[in-house]
């Protein structure tokens, strides 16, 4: 696939710079309205009850005491719900996401905290007070907690998520790794954990004349008005769900959830718009978490760090009612090279909600395992952990023999660690600073490339500016600033004079936000869409007796500074508004394209790839961990915008820092629910923890992996982050912890022996 060529020329100069946000002035200004934020006339406050058992069938709901409370409209549980479709199960993750997803349908409690009653009211605050009063009768049932005694009841799912296999296996692992002069053979876990998006979710439905609006905060508008119709049995287009601001999501707010599926519920029984916004204590149980797993790495190597074996073996939670595999051996599968290995994923059925997707799932908690057994690797070796990642660069993808499309691993290593000062790291536990025992620590990182359908909308108006549509979202991560540039560039246009309009699944439709999918996806569906008007416009001028253009074939002509003009004759042209004000037709000229995956993964192994550096204190006497300076380097193909581009990676690897020293879920093991659940126990890293951090983007050009050849930059920032720091922390006190967060008291526990 060539890459489009107006991005090559990039003559607006709109492309790869530090573009200020589009949406910038409206949320300084407190105009970008949120779900919340909407207040049809009307409209009535929901608010979920939840169970307070784990386990057990509804043998009785008592409402009568909530619906004397003065305000109260309705009390809607399973007994007088709306009919909905039966939950769908599926292996296929676009069905599971639009799949239905019943609330308040069954008797059936699966887990602590699920929402069994939704009280409507004049005021929230009428609502929560009635909510405190619904009361339930419970038939309790054996409730399955227990993560360590989860092993023995894990099954072998069909596939894993993103539909990739089970189980790999190339050659003979077993024999290769017990002939391998050098092994590590360790486990490693990683908590629960959850998104903790800024705006807990919410959503405002509406019926009118059977068709169903909802202003919800999700990831993907499209996907989440068709899970919202199968839920209720409607067609598609009986549905629409509106998402023009997000304030973060981080997965959490993809497809459909209880809060949306209950506005609607409540919009229905009361006959009256219907507000849930979620509590913060809620979301924990509003939208699943990030799974808990347990993962074995086996490496065989020789003695020169060659890797000869790589067994990597994953077990995660699922809940009782769905499965959701979390994916955390695919990041093993390629990349690196050795002649034998396998992966595994078994999963466990447990009496807490369903995992979902938590930024880079499968690579998040799977780089924590590879990349801290790589660097145990290197320990065993007497090796330096970048030479060790460097000797196994594989020359193309392991297990499916396919070129990479591009892999600037090694570039990443190697600028990373001349930015980072690496030449600085001395042997584990030789470093202090004071009382702090200082250490570095390095991973790599990686994460897919796909490319999911996607439909836009361009229109060029008569007076030369441009609309872009598309159901498209900006989880503030600045998906409207990019769309802008692209379609700037696109007719040489000023960023000023094109408005993108996004977040409506009326729009042509998009898979949404999600899996590092937008920008390439959004970004490649309306550059076709553009180039189509391009077309137009050069139809346009070679037809028109009065244009300086006419007779002339599209590819003699160049979009620039609001002009069409000849390619080789800057003078012979004219501004667009005027072609367009006497040629073209009232509506402007319009455009739409649908852009599908092609046959570039039949072709090429499309990865994005990076490296983290993490440099930490440690006190010796508490075996508390501060992040001192943090850095990651990136291949993530064309950067369309340094700032935003720069922003997403910056949270990826905070995210990432929260991941290794605070985040973690705790559920309580005798009644299953999350004991930490609010900000003041769940602690995401404030701007206290977060020290230096500083991202560098690699030069790297990939023709292959879509028309704009970019490969996604939401993730990856997260992948190798906490390993980075884990490897840091053993470097400055010589405590390897495989035990996800870090905190003190594992560190703690090997500090005498190594601070002797
Ligand atoms: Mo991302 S976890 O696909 O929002």
């Amino acid at each position: 696939m060539a890459v489009a060529e107006f991005i090559t020329e990039n003559r607006g100069g709109h492309i790869g710079l530090s573009a200020p946000r589009a949406d910038g002035p409206l949320k300084v200004a407190g105009t970008a309205r949120y779900a919340a934020e909407h207040n049809p006339p009307g409209v009535l406050y929901g608010f979920p009850v939840p169970s307070t058992v784990a386990s057990g069938r509804i043998t009785a709901i008592h409402t009568e005491a909530a619906e004397r409370v003065p305000g109260v409209v309705a009390v809607v549980t399973h007994k007088n719900a709306p009919e909905q479709a039966p939950f769908t199960e599926s292996d296929d993750m676009i069905v599971k996401v639009t799949g239905s997803k019943p609330v308040l349908a069954i008797d059936e409690i699966m887990f602590h905290g699920q929402f069994v009653a939704l009280v409507c009211a004049e005021t929230f605050e009428a609502a929560r007070d009635a909510a405190s009063l619904v009361t339930l009768e419970v038939d309790g049932k054996p409730t399955a907690l227990d993560f360590d005694a989860a092993q023995a009841m894990a099954y072998k799912p069909n596939v894993i998520n993103g539909g990739a296999p089970t189980d790999t296996a190339e050659g003979d692992f077993a024999k290769a790794f017990a002939a391998a002069p050098v092994q590590v053979d360790a486990t490693y876990d990683t908590p629960y954990e959850h998104h903790n998006a800024m705006e807990p979710h919410a959503a405002v439905a509406e019926w009118t004349d059977g068709r169903l609006t909802v202003h919800d905060c999700n990831q993907g508008p499209s996907m989440c008005a068709a899970g919202l119709a199968s839920t209720f049995k409607l067609e598609p287009q009986q549905v629409r769900v509106v998402s023009r601001f997000i304030g973060g999501g981080f997965g959490g707010k993809f497809g459909v959830h209880p809060h949306n599926v209950l506005a609607a519920i409540g919009a229905k029984v009361t006959g009256r718009p219907c507000k849930v916004a979620l509590t913060r204590q809620q979301v924990f149980t509003g939208h699943g978490q990030r799974a808990r797993t347990r993962q074995r790495l086996r490496l065989g190597a020789d003695r020169d760090g060659r890797l000869l074996a790589i067994g990597h073996d994953n077990l995660a939670q699922t809940s009782g009612h769905d499965e959701f595999v979390e994916q955390s051996g695919v990041m093993s599968r390629m990349m690196y090279a050795a002649p034998d290995r396998m992966t595994t994923h078994r999963v466990a059925r447990l009496n807490v909600p369903t995992p979902s997707w938590m930024r880079a799932p499968g690579e998040a908690p799977g780089s924590f395992a590879l990349e801290s057994a790589m660097d145990e690797l290197a320990v065993a070796l007497n090796m330096d952990p970048i030479a060790l990642r460097l000797a196994n660069e594989p020359p193309a993808d392991p297990e499916s023999g396919l070129p990479w499309s591009s892999r600037s691993l090694a570039a990443c290593l190697q600028q990373g660690a001349a930015r980072f000062g690496w030449d600085r790291r001395g042997a584990p536990g030789s470093k202090r600073d004071g009382r702090w025992m200082v250490g570095m620590g390095v991973a790599a990182a990686t994460y897919p490339v796909f490319l999911l359908p996607t439909s836009a909308r361009f229109t060029l108006r008569r007076d030369g500016t441009a609309l872009v549509q598309l159901a498209a979202t900006d989880l503030g991560t600045g998906t409207y600033t990019i769309l802008r540039q692209v379609a700037a560039e696109a007719l040489g246009l000023e960023l000023e004079q094109v408005t993108v309009e996004i977040g409506d699944s009326d729009l042509p439709q998009a898979f949404g936000s999600g899996g590092s999918t937008g920008a390439l996806s959004f970004g490649s569906a309306v550059t076709g869409a553009a180039l189509a008007v391009r077309q137009k416009v050069a139809d346009l001028a070679r037809g028109d007796g009065g244009s300086p253009l006419r007779g002339l074939n599209s590819d003699a002509l160049v979009f620039e500074g609001g002009k069409v003009s000849h390619r080789d004759d800057a003078g012979r042209g004219e501004k667009l508004a005027v072609l367009l004000a006497r040629a073209a037709p009232e509506d402007g000229l319009q455009a739409t394209h649908d852009e599908k995956p092609g046959d570039a993964a039949k072709h090429w192994s499309m990865h994005s790839f990076g490296a983290q550096f993490a440099e930490v204190g440690v006190d010796m006497d508490t075996g508390e961990v501060r992040t001192r300076r943090l850095l990651g380097a990136f291949g993530i193909g064309r950067v369309l915008n340094t700032r935003t581009a720069t922003s997403q990676v910056l949270g990826g690897i905070t995210m990432g820092l929260g991941q290794a020293l605070t985040e973690e879920t705790i559920l309580d093991p005798r009644w299953g629910q999350w004991v930490n659940r609010d900000l003041g126990e769940y602690h995401v890293p404030v701007q206290a923890d977060v020290p230096d951090i500083e991202a560098l983007f690699v030069e790297e050009r990939d023709d292959h992996v879509n028309v704009l050849g970019i490969k996604g930059v939401g993730e990856i920032g997260i992948v190798g982050a906490a390993a980075a720091i884990a490897n840091a922390v053993f470097n400055a006190t010589g405590v390897r912890v495989r035990d996800l967060p870090i905190t003190l008291d594992k560190v703690l526990a090997g500090l005498p022996m190594a601070a002797e």
